[in-house]
């Protein structure tokens, strides 16, 4: 794959804001499972923390570039929502809008209501969001009864290597007492990772850290991205 985001985008990651609906999409989750503690890492721009936690759930977004002024945050986040559209409009092949409605416009529209929602929520909930980083949370063992990390493992797997990756899915491991879900097992410019993602599971296993890989609901947005990686799966959920 030689055609990439990466030529694109100014920082090194982008500042993305998705919606609970995407996460319920990409993380299958039921409203059942938006109560107790959730920890969303990196949280981004995203409006889930602020979202989940009208469902009764106590959520706590980490992610670095909250040590940075709201402001900042905010206009980041317009600029990267819009970058990541128009590139995601300008190459159709890697992407299917089915989700959306078969429009870019309404995953803009989206996108920016998320931002204007973690714009507002970080202001009345600053508690909500901490500045940390992967691979090391500030939290004890088994803090959260799910975690979910969407669009940094994998996504950057050109610039995070593979020790990266372990390190912070046993760290993401360590805080959680449930699940552990992980989207997408695609890197930015849809490039499969089977061999990165076989080789995390088979290291994953040999720490006591057991795995499995589970259909999206519907969401496929990355061409081929649907399924996520669960860590710690339940035993009532289908595994792979
Ligand atoms: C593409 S965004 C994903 C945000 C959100 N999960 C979403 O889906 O909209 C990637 C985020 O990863 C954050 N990030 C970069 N390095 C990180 C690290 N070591 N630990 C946690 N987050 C990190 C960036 O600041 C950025 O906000």
């Amino acid at each position: 794959m030689t055609d990439r985001l990466d030529s694109e985008i100014a920082g090194e990651f982008l500042l993305t804001a998705r919606s609970l609906a995407e996460y319920r999409a990409m993380f299958a989750l039921g409203a059942d499972e938006l109560r107790g503690r959730i920890l969303d890492c990196p949280g981004g721009a995203a409006s889930f923390a602020c979202e989940a936690a009208e469902f009764g759930a106590e959520v706590i977004a980490v992610d670095p570039c909250y040590a940075q002024p709201a402001g900042e945050l905010r206009e980041t986040a317009l600029a990267d929502t819009d970058r990541g559209n128009a590139w995601s409009a300008a190459h159709a092949g890697l992407y299917s809008w089915d989700w959306y409605g078969g429009d870019p416009a309404v995953h803009r529209r989206m996108r920016h209501a998320a931002v204007r929602r973690f714009t507002a929520d970080l202001s009345e909930h600053p508690g909500r969001y901490v500045a940390a980083a992967l691979p090391a949370l500030p939290f004890s063992d088994n803090t959260f009864d799910l975690v979910l990390s969407s669009h940094l493992l994998f996504t950057y797997a050109d610039r995070l290597n593979a020790d990266f990756h372990l390190a912070a899915l046993l760290e993401l491991a360590r805080v959680s007492r449930g699940e552990v879900r992980l989207y997408p097992l695609l890197d930015h410019s849809g490039e499969d990772l089977a061999e990165l993602v076989a080789w995390v599971r088979a290291e994953l296993r040999a720490r006591g850290v057991g795995s499995a890989l589970r259909p999206t609901v519907a969401y496929e947005f990355q061409r081929g991205a649907d399924r996520q990686l669960v860590l710690n799966p339940q035993p009532s959920v289908g595994v792979s």
